[in-house]
């Protein structure tokens, strides 16, 4: 049966090319903006300047240097600069990286205490700055959820934090902006979205027939789109397909009412906060291992994502397996690596994997909250 749930989506989205222009009527002429961006490749595909000629008419602040896996000293800079300027509105322009990070400085900024317990120990928070984004990088869904995951590398966390109020006000998608990535953030990209879909997908039926529909489409669209990109990373339409396809794979969407994995995820983060992965490899590593040893508790939705997204036609006791499988080829046709040994990497740093997983993760996790130390450790061995 399908949970009771209430649903509410405020973020405006601004879809197709140009529309960084919108940027001028978007926000408030009266706000003090800080503007918020990565590394630099917004300084080089053109993203930067359209920002710029958007926001002549606004009052604004740079911000570069937020990293992959936003790193907690450098957005604590921001934090500083925001209240020294007295600034109130954040515009993320990036990835998943430069918004999360920008999400923690709207709820870091009016925190009475140390920040980091907010992510750390869940601290509750009861205000925010408000945000907009223009995103570069379709793959987490941030642009439109209420979820920021930030790293401190000095003491290995990657831990996540979860409010309404950092949901961006409004997002600007304009797939032309993508042209840009490099072969593996596009990769990368199409296979966070393509789990974050799974995470809720990939559970136990609840008869929640528009969610399972919509997850579909979603799948079916990566699995369609995502691959024409490698060959043709010009391809407008394919660009703005994952662009869609990745936003709805985390926008909540498809997870109301229906039961949520997360396992992979929760894995996943502590293997990039240990080994530096990129987010997306880390679940590609541990996602084939993680359903196989979860395949009895998936075996229902897996058969039915066998048949429905995989077109599976054979014996319906073996399908299960046949998505799993069709699942690492399709990771692997995207260029990530699906085992721990493709990498290089042993089982000698597996002990801090799984005590840094206690540490964030006390309960068990998993839709059945069945997947323990223990387990984990199992699902280590079996990405091997
Ligand atoms: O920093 P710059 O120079 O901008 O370069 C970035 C970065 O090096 C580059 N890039 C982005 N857009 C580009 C581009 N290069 C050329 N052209 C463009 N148009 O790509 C690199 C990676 O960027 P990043 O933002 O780190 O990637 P992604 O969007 O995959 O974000 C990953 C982060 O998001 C978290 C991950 O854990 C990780 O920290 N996630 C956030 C979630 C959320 N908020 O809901 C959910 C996800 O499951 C995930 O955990
Ligand atoms: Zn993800």
């Amino acid at each position: 049966m399908i949970s009771n749930f209430s649903f509410y989506l405020p973020t405006k989205a601004y879809f197709g090319k140009g529309q960084i222009a919108t940027l001028a009527t978007a926000i408030p002429k009266t706000a003090r903006i800080l503007l918020t961006y990565g590394g630099g490749s917004i300084k080089k595909n053109g993203v930067f300047e359209q920002v710029q000629q958007a926001l002549q008419a606004h009052f604004y602040i740079e911000f570069g240097g937020i990293e992959a896996n936003p790193e907690y000293e450098t957005i604590m800079k921001a934090v500083e600069l925001v209240r020294k300027e007295k600034l109130d509105f954040i515009l993320a322009v990036g990835g998943g990286s430069v918004l999360d990070g920008s999400k923690f400085i709207a709820v870091a900024v009016p925190f009475d205490g140390e920040p980091w317990d907010i992510p750390y120990k869940k601290a509750p928070i009861s205000t925010a700055l408000p945000i907009g984004c223009v995103l570069t990088l379709p793959a987490t869904g941030s642009e439109m959820n209420h979820r920021a995951v930030v790293s401190r590398r000095a003491t290995q966390d990657k831990v996540s934090l979860y409010s309404d109020l950092i949901r961006p006000q409004f997002a600007i998608l304009d797939p032309t902006t993508t042209f840009s990535l490099p072969v593996r953030q596009t990769a990368n990209g199409v296979v966070d979205a393509f789990v974050h879909t799974l995470e809720q997908y990939a559970t136990y039926p609840v008869n929640g027939k528009i969610q399972d529909r919509f997850a579909e489409g979603v799948l079916l669209t990566l699995l369609e789109d995502g691959p024409k990109l490698l060959d043709n990373p010009m391809d407008y339409d394919a660009r703005a397909n994952v662009m869609w396809a990745a936003t709805q794979g985390l926008n909540d969407i498809l997870s109301v009412g229906v039961p949520g994995d997360w396992s992979s995820h929760a894995i996943g983060h502590e293997l990039t906060a240990v080994y530096g992965l990129d987010h997306a490899q880390t679940l590609a590593i541990i996602v084939p291992a993680l359903f196989t040893h979860q395949i009895e508790n998936k075996r229902d939705k897996l058969t039915q994502m066998a048949q429905r997204v995989f077109n599976y036609q054979g014996d319906s006791s073996q399908a299960a397996e046949f998505a799993v499988q069709k699942t690492r080829e399709f990771f692997e046709q995207m260029g990530l690596k699906t085992r721990f040994s493709d990498l290089g990497i042993d089982d000698s740093q597996f002990p801090l994997v799984l005590q840094k997983l206690a540490e964030h993760r006390p309960q068990a996790i998993g839709e059945h909250k069945n997947i323990d130390n223990y387990v984990a450790k199992q699902i280590l061995y079996m990405a091997l």
